[in-house]
């Protein structure tokens, strides 16, 4: 969802340019200052329309925040991208995607679909582990199979279930139509996956034969595949982990911990990466404004690094809260039950074990550090509000501490409600978006290609 919004913004951004020049031209040809006077009335007339397209679509701070300027100061990366685009290239700006700005919308809008494809498939991962359907599919194919297909086959498929130990300690006396359901979930994440491998596949090969993937971006792509790939064999060898006896009779069987948290981490790393590689992709120079909000923008990006790597650990450690099953002890906020730090945090040997096995460490090192996430933040946004930075910039921080706040209050009513599937389901969604704002964010702020700087310093002499 988020990623469509995205994608409507950024196709509306790339008129602005246009709009803007037109009115920039407008103001210097009658000599008036561009920011008073008739000509900025035209120029906001100019703008209009799309401040009313920013109302109606989501990231409306953001699109206000682009068209708020006087157009005097407006210089977007588009506009840069738009003067010329070999000449651009060949001064330094890197460009991902060849063959024009219509092949550049065109591999941005897949790469953005992949990546909602990978939103929607963490979530749908996160509902079959909240459902207790992941161990319903006792064996792993990697081109996939057909679903049974008679009574016959569910019959003979749901025997084989009744071998695993999930079905003998937790299941036991299950009918075949239970089991369909949690089949059924399980084949749907499965087979969502290998649809997002065609998807990601067949553009792929098509934008490479009409030569528009460059170098760079083939290579990065090529990664992300292998890893998407990997994600693969990693589910199942999560799930085989569930399928083995335990090794107490009074266990129930449940993934390897260490092995959901990995192929948790595994899907944010490609999601992230997707998400950044079509921003950069439609988005080949950062918003920049003017030479002076480029340098608050370097100030706000040495912090954006921090929070961004607290906020990606707090998602991982939030991967073992869900492996370990800790968000079914202690269900009370801010206390741990009666305490504040439960007495058995260092009861496993050795010591480090603890925050990766042990329900009360993990628990309580994801309320710390989603604390801290919070508190970062915050603190980005308290120690820039006063920065005179690009409007865009601002937005985004306003908006991450928004879904921030969000996020821990999600967290929070699913601990208190027993872990509900809804609720866990938007906590871990709500986690992703946190990730994508937090993305977005780092890529708004990176460094300019020396041609937008150039383009920055030589702007105000136009108008002269
Ligand atoms: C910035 C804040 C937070 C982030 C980024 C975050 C992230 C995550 C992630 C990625 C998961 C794994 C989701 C899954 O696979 O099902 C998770 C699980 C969980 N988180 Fe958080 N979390 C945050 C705050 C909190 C807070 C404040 C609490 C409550 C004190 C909390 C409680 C839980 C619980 C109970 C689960 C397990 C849910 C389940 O079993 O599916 N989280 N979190």
């Amino acid at each position: 969802m988020l990623e469509g919004r995205l994608i409507s913004f950024l196709r509306k951004a790339k008129t602005l340019p246009q709009q803007l020049r037109s009115c920039t031209a407008r103001v210097h040809s009658r000599g008036l200052p561009p920011a008073s006077g008739p000509a900025s009335a035209a120029s906001k007339a100019s703008a209009a329309p799309l401040q009313r397209w920013g109302s109606l679509y989501g990231f409306r701070s953001l699109t206000k925040g682009l068209l708020g300027q006087p157009a005097r100061k407006m210089t977007t990366s588009a506009s840069v991208t738009t003067f010329g685009k070999s000449e651009v290239s060949s001064e330094g700006l890197k460009l991902l995607v060849s063959e024009g700005s219509a092949a550049r919308k065109k591999v941005g809008i897949w790469l953005f679909g992949c990546s909602a494809w990978v939103f929607s498939l963490v979530v749908l991962g996160g509902i079959t582990r909240l459902t207790r359907s992941g161990l319903s599919m006792t064996d792993w194919k990697f081109t996939g199979r057909l679903p049974p297909l008679s009574e016959d086959e569910w019959k003979l498929e749901f025997e084989k279930y009744q071998q695993s130990p999930e079905y003998k300690r937790v299941n036991r006396g299950m009918s075949v139509e239970e089991f369909k359901f949690i089949y059924w979930m399980e084949y749907a994440h499965r087979m969502w996956g290998r649809g997002l491998g065609i998807v990601f596949v067949l553009p792929f090969t098509y934008f490479l034969a009409k030569g528009f993937i460059r170098r760079p971006l083939g290579l990065r792509l090529s990664g992300l595949f292998a890893l998407g790939a990997g994600q693969g064999l990693v589910g199942w060898w999560m799930v085989k982990s569930g399928l083995e006896e335990p090794l107490s009779e009074y266990v129930q069987p449940r993934v390897s911990p260490y092995r959901l948290a990995a192929h948790l981490t595994s899907a944010f790393v490609i999601y992230c990466g997707l998400l950044w590689t079509a921003l950069s992709v439609v988005m080949p120079d950062p918003p920049a404004g003017n030479l002076n909000w480029v340098h608050e923008a370097a100030k706000v990006r040495k912090l954006v690094l921090p929070v961004s790597v607290i906020v990606g650990i707090t998602a991982v450690s939030g991967a073992f809260v869900a492996g370990n099953d800790a968000g079914h002890a202690y269900n009370t906020f801010p206390k741990m039950g009666d305490s504040w730090i439960p007495d058995d945090i260092f009861s496993m040997e050795p010591l480090l074990r603890n925050c990766f096995e042990n329900t009360s460490t993990v628990q309580l090192n994801h309320r710390i550090l989603a604390s801290t996430s919070l508190l970062s933040v915050g603190g980005l946004w308290l120690a820039t509000r006063k920065i005179d930075m690009h409007p865009a910039i601002q937005s985004l921080i306003r908006s991450t501490l928004g879904m921030a706040a969000l996020q821990v209050t999600l967290g929070i009513s699913t601990l208190l409600s027993y872990v509900p599937v809804t609720l866990a389901s938007a906590h871990q969604a709500g986690a992703l978006t946190l990730l994508s704002l937090v993305i977005l964010l780092a890529h708004t702020v990176r460094k300019p290609s020396p041609a937008l700087l150039r383009s920055l310093a030589s702007f105000p002499k136009c108008g002269s």
